[in-house]
């Protein structure tokens, strides 16, 4: 099984960025962990600050990966483009952040990605991910 990890900005300031909200590990380490737990899938990784490279990523993850797993960071609440894409391709997207979105700011409770997700998952740190990825494997 072919799955794609897909972040949003900042996310790549993971380990130095508010560290008390998203822990003090960075993504590459920690991802470094999924493919060594997760040996038997082929995991892939892209992160992007731009919303169009991110909807061109999707669009391109479509016949190529069995899912993809997607923290579209700030986007998350206000790309009308990335839930676009997500509604018009046939790969599975499960949402994922770090943080419980809905015990933060207002402004983070509303996603346009959960209406055409398969599914959401939050507020786990970056176990949130492995849980994500569980959710595929049968
Ligand atoms: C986030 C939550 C978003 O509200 C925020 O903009 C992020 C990270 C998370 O993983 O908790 O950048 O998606």
């Amino acid at each position: 099984m072919k799955l794609l990890v897909l972040n949003g900005p900042n996310l790549n300031l993971l380990g130095t960025r508010e560290p008390g909200i998203y822990g003090s590990q960075t993504f590459e380490d920690y991802f470094k962990e999924l493919k060594l737990k997760f040996s038997d899938l082929t995991l892939s990784y892209q992160q992007s600050n731009h919303e169009g490279e991110l909807v061109t990523a999707l669009q391109q993850a479509d016949g190529v990966y069995d899912g993809v797993v997607l923290n579209a960071a700030a986007y998350t609440h206000t790309s009308v483009a990335i839930g676009d894409v997500i509604k018009a391709v046939g790969v599975p997207v499960v949402e994922v952040h770090i943080s419980n979105t809905f015990a933060r700011e207002a402004f983070r409770h509303n996603s346009y990605i959960s209406p055409n997700a398969k599914g959401v998952i939050l507020g786990f740190g970056l176990q949130s991910y492995d849980l994500a990825i569980q959710s595929f494997v049968k």
